[in-house]
C-alpha cells in the first residue's frame, strides 16, 4: 500500500473508527490507593497542565474537524476530537476521584487560525508525549485500545 494514498487514508481512518471503544471514565476500576501512593499522586505538579492540554485538544481537534471537507477524514478527526474531550474528562475524573486540588481552570480560547493552531498544537505536544499517555495508561489500559493506534501516529 502506498503511504499517503486514498487506500491508506481509508484504512487508517476506518481502522481508527472501527477500533474505537466506548467507556465512561467514572465506570473504570479506579484502584484504592494507600496514603503514600495518594500523596505521591497529589504531589505530581502537572495535573492542571494535563487537564488543560486535553481540554484544548478536544476543542481544537473538534473545531478543525468542522473545517475538513473529506468525509472520511472529517469523521475520523471529529471522533478524535471527542476522544480528546474524553481524555480531559478522564483526567478530571481522576482528579476528583483522588481529591487532587487544582485551581479553577480558564476557558479554552481558540486562535482565529484553527488549522495553524491544530498543526502547532500537535508539534508542541510532541515534546511532552508521555504526559497525557502516562495519565491514560493507568486506568484505561484495557478500556481504550483506540487511543494507542492514533497516538502512535499523532502527538495528541
Ligand atoms: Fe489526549
Amino acid at each position: 500500500m502506498k503511504i499517503g494514498s486514498e487506500a491508506h487514508k481509508e484504512l487508517f481512518c476506518r481502522s481508527f473508527m472501527e477500533s474505537y471503544q466506548e467507556y465512561e471514565p467514572e465506570q473504570l476500576p479506579w484502584p484504592q490507593l494507600d496514603s503514600v501512593t495518594l500523596d505521591r499522586l497529589k504531589a505530581i505538579p502537572f495535573w492542571e497542565k494535563a487537564f488543560d492540554t486535553e481540554r484544548e485538544a478536544g476543542v481544537l481537534v473538534s473545531a478543525y474537524a468542522e473545517m475538513v471537507d473529506d468525509p472520511v477524514l472529517k469523521e475520523a478527526i471529529a471522533l478524535q476530537g471527542r476522544e480528546e474531550g474524553r481524555h480531559a474528562h478522564l483526567i478530571k475524573t481522576l482528579i476528583d476521584r483522588y481529591g487532587i486540588e487544582i485551581r479553577e481552570r480558564p476557558r479554552i480560547e481558540l486562535s482565529d487560525n484553527i488549522e495553524e493552531a491544530f498543526i502547532d498544537f500537535g508539534l508542541q505536544n510532541v515534546s511532552i508525549p508521555s504526559l497525557p499517555s502516562a495519565c491514560l495508561e493507568l486506568p484505561v489500559k484495557q478500556a481504550s485500545s483506540q487511543s494507542s493506534f492514533l497516538q502512535s501516529l499523532t502527538p495528541f
